[in-house]
């Protein structure tokens, strides 16, 4: 590779909606002993896209960047191939085939520059398409339920919130870990929901969630609507990954820390092994990767419009090949 060679990458330099949005030839990344540049081939979109792109909630700016942002590529799900190799790295090798997520961001873009502590091996043949949707959303997904939310085979979960990115995921790995699961989504989405191999289907339009009575061992909230009331009402223990407001979700997570009744909320870790883990449940079919569309690097502004209505069935993927 020359130091000559562009790149494109899809950037902003300002905090503000997808108009914001550019794809530029931008220099080479430069590589750092402990990071490996990837030739990327596919990335996902996740809700953190437009966060990040909005700067919002604003206190995420103190990270971000105050006035404009520190990064200007966006992205943050990868998977490619492995162009150059940091000194300091032991694990990976030119041409492994990797995914992961960068919470700096900076990886949407054809090539990227990762810490190789975040990229874990693609087994062989699985697709980088389907690989590329993994990491934020199947991590969530799997430290919500197996992590945080302790869940143990033969018990039942409500998963509100089963059809998008990390409910699709939580419905699957709940199945895949022995536990019976009951989803929430729109009607239009309970056909899909069923196939994920749901035990149950609730659709909320069609029944108030906000006054089930059913009871569950845990629930997980991947919208980020229920109240505390209403974990406390369907579960023994609650974890909530999804956000609808700030405000939302401090009531919720104060009123559980001044309580007996345990709800969590975190924010995934990468973490290697458990990308190792969701791998493998995707190897030997007990997951499945659902793409609702698959969009060009110049149709992300487009991509992070549709993500931000949160109605996606599934994963939304660019692809670079
Ligand atoms: N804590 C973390 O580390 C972490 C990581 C990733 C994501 N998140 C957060 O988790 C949330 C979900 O992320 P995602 O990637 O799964 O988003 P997504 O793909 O847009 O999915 C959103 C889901 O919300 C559902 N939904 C929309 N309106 C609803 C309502 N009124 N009641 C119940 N469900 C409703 C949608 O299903 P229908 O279309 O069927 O209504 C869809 O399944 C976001 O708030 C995101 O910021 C947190």
């Amino acid at each position: 590779m020359k130091n000559t060679q562009l790149r494109k990458a899809v950037i902003r330099e300002n905090y503000g909606g997808p108009e914001k949005i550019t794809v530029t030839d931008l220099a080479m990344p430069i590589l750092k002993p402990d990071k490996v540049i990837i030739k990327v081939m596919a990335n996902a979109i996740n809700a953190a896209d437009w966060h990040i792109l909005r700067g919002e909630p604003k206190l995420a700016r103190l990270a971000l960047g105050l006035f404009k942002p520190k990064e200007k590529i966006l992205g943050v799900d990868f998977a490619g191939t492995v162009e150059q190799v940091g000194e300091k790295v032991t694990h990976l090798k030119l041409g492994d085939a990797v995914f992961g997520e960068s919470l700096s961001g900076a990886v949407f873009a054809e090539y990227a520059c990762v810490p190789a502590s975040v990229c874990a091996l693609i087994p062989k043949e699985l697709p980088f398409l389907q690989m590329a949707c993994l990491p934020v959303a199947g991590l969530t997904a799997y430290q919500a339920l197996i992590t945080h939310g302790k869940l143990t085979a033969g018990e039942n979960v409500l998963v509100h919130g089963a059809s998008g990115g990390v409910g699709h995921f939580a419905v699957q790995i709940a199945k895949a870990y022995g536990a019976a699961v009951t989803a929430v989504c729109s009607s239009a989405k309970v056909d899909f929901v069923k196939n994920l191999g749901a035990d149950k289907v609730i659709a909320y339009d069609k029944e108030n969630i906000f006054e089930h009575n059913g009871k569950y061992n845990l629930v997980l909230d991947t919208h980020g609507s229920l109240r505390f009331a209403d974990y406390t009402r369907m579960g023994d223990r609650g974890v909530m990954t999804g956000f609808t407001t700030a405000t939302h979700m401090m009531k919720v997570v104060l009123r559980s820390v001044v309580s007996k009744f345990s709800i969590k909320q975190f924010t995934a870790k990468s973490n290697v092994d458990d990308l190792n883990t969701l791998a493998s449940l995707l190897a030997n079919g007990k997951l499945k990767v659902h793409i609702d569309k698959t969009f060009t690097c110049r149709e992300v502004a487009e991509a992070i419009r549709i993500m931000e209505l949160m109605r996606t069935k599934g994963k939304l993927a660019i692809s670079w090949q």
